[in-house]
């Protein structure tokens, strides 16, 4: 004697049942990989405490790009910002073009200047900013605090 009688499935009910299976993976796995790719992590790379090289090779009015910390290095007047690529708009990339003097978004057509501060196009706020520390020459990034602003000021430089 069985205490369970077995439901039998219908052939539809069964490629139904395998289509949502299918489909809740497919949803997790991509939720699981957006959120891996998009979150800071802890430690090392990009969410952590990014080494971006020695203060002299941040001449005045260098814009550099730093691959391992999604970021660029501007060393403006009064000192050094580090600016996350990541368009305030939709999340593009944003290039340096030098020949231009301006980020450039390839995206919606967003313009920032030197020091991340919006010229055009749709982004509501300027680059986002990560802090930035100089220890016995050496400059460091904390990638896990991006900070927003509402426009620039010499108080989000830190001083060479
Ligand atoms: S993502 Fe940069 S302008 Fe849309």
């Amino acid at each position: 004697m069985q205490l369970f009688e077995p439901k039998k499935l219908t052939r539809g009910q069964f490629l139904s049942l395998s289509w949502l299976s299918a489909l809740v993976v497919l949803i997790g796995e991509t939720a699981f990989g957006l959120m891996k790719f998009l979150k800071p992590t802890a430690s090392g790379g990009f969410g952590g405490s990014i080494y971006a090289g020695k203060v002299e090779e941040f001449p005045p009015g260098s814009v550099n790009y730093i691959l391992s910390g999604r970021f660029y290095i501007v060393h403006t007047t009064g000192g050094l910002l580090a600016l996350w690529q990541r368009c305030t708009h939709l999340g593009c990339a944003v290039p340096w073009v030098e020949a231009e003097d301006q980020f450039h978004g390839p995206c919606h057509g967003s313009l920032f200047d030197q020091v991340g501060v919006v010229k055009g196009g749709p982004a509501p706020r300027p680059l986002d900013i990560f802090p930035v520390t100089i220890k016995d020459g050496e400059v460091w990034v904390d990638t896990s605090k991006p900070l927003e602003r509402t426009g620039f000021d010499p108080s989000q430089l830190t001083p060479v």
